[in-house]
């Protein structure tokens, strides 16, 4: 199953100039401890505009049709040692990994939701606008039930569980 998480701002923003400039530091505390020791899947521009990248600890799934595995290992494998794999589709990565976390961008939440590949969603939504210029498409989010973890006068951070997927 997959498990989408991300941090949003109010008009649900995933990015603006390839940044994330609501992010703050206890969401990226939530997003360590939830995806520790796990499986990531990310689409290309995630993973080449984000500086953190590989993440240790966790497997690097980057989705790209574009990327070959040639240029995977030489670009990638040698460059970051390991944990770096490369996927054409995202279903590719569903097919090897059972349970694995889609970290984003945009285009990668918005295809999987589409195509209800979404069974689980934790996301956070801070309260301001941000002129974001990418954005999830809130619109999916009403196939899912949602569960407020935690509300403050800064976000919120609920949790999505997908009507598709009613045993998660
Ligand atoms: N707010 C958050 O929680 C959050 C989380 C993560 C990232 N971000 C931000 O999101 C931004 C990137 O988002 P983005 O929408 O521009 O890009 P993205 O989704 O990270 O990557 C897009 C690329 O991934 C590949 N891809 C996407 N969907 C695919 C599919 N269905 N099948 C095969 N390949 C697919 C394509 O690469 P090819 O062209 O090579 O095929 C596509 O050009 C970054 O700036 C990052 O900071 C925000």
């Amino acid at each position: 199953m997959i498990r989408l998480i991300a941090v949003v701002d109010a008009d649900f923003g995933v990015s603006k100039c390839g940044k994330i400039p609501w992010g703050f530091s206890e969401d990226r505390q939530l997003f360590q401890a939830r995806t520790k020791n796990c499986v990531l899947a990310m689409g290309k521009n995630t993973f080449e505009e984000t500086e953190e990248m590989p993440l240790k600890g966790r497997i690097n799934c980057v989705v790209s049709r574009e990327l070959s595995l040639r240029s995977s290992q030489d670009d990638y494998g040698t460059k970051y040692k390991t944990n770096v794999r490369i996927f054409r589709a995202l279903e590719d990565v569903c097919a090897k990994y059972a349970d694995f976390w889609l970290i984003g961008g945009a285009k990668l939440y918005n295809y999987a939701l589409k195509k209800d590949l979404v069974g689980y969603a934790l996301i956070t939504r801070v309260h301001q606008c941000h002129n974001a210029d990418t954005f999830l498409d809130s619109f999916q989010l009403e196939k899912f039930s949602r569960k407020i973890l935690e509300e403050n006068d800064r976000y919120s951070i609920s949790e999505y569980f997908s009507k598709v997927f009613p045993s998660v």
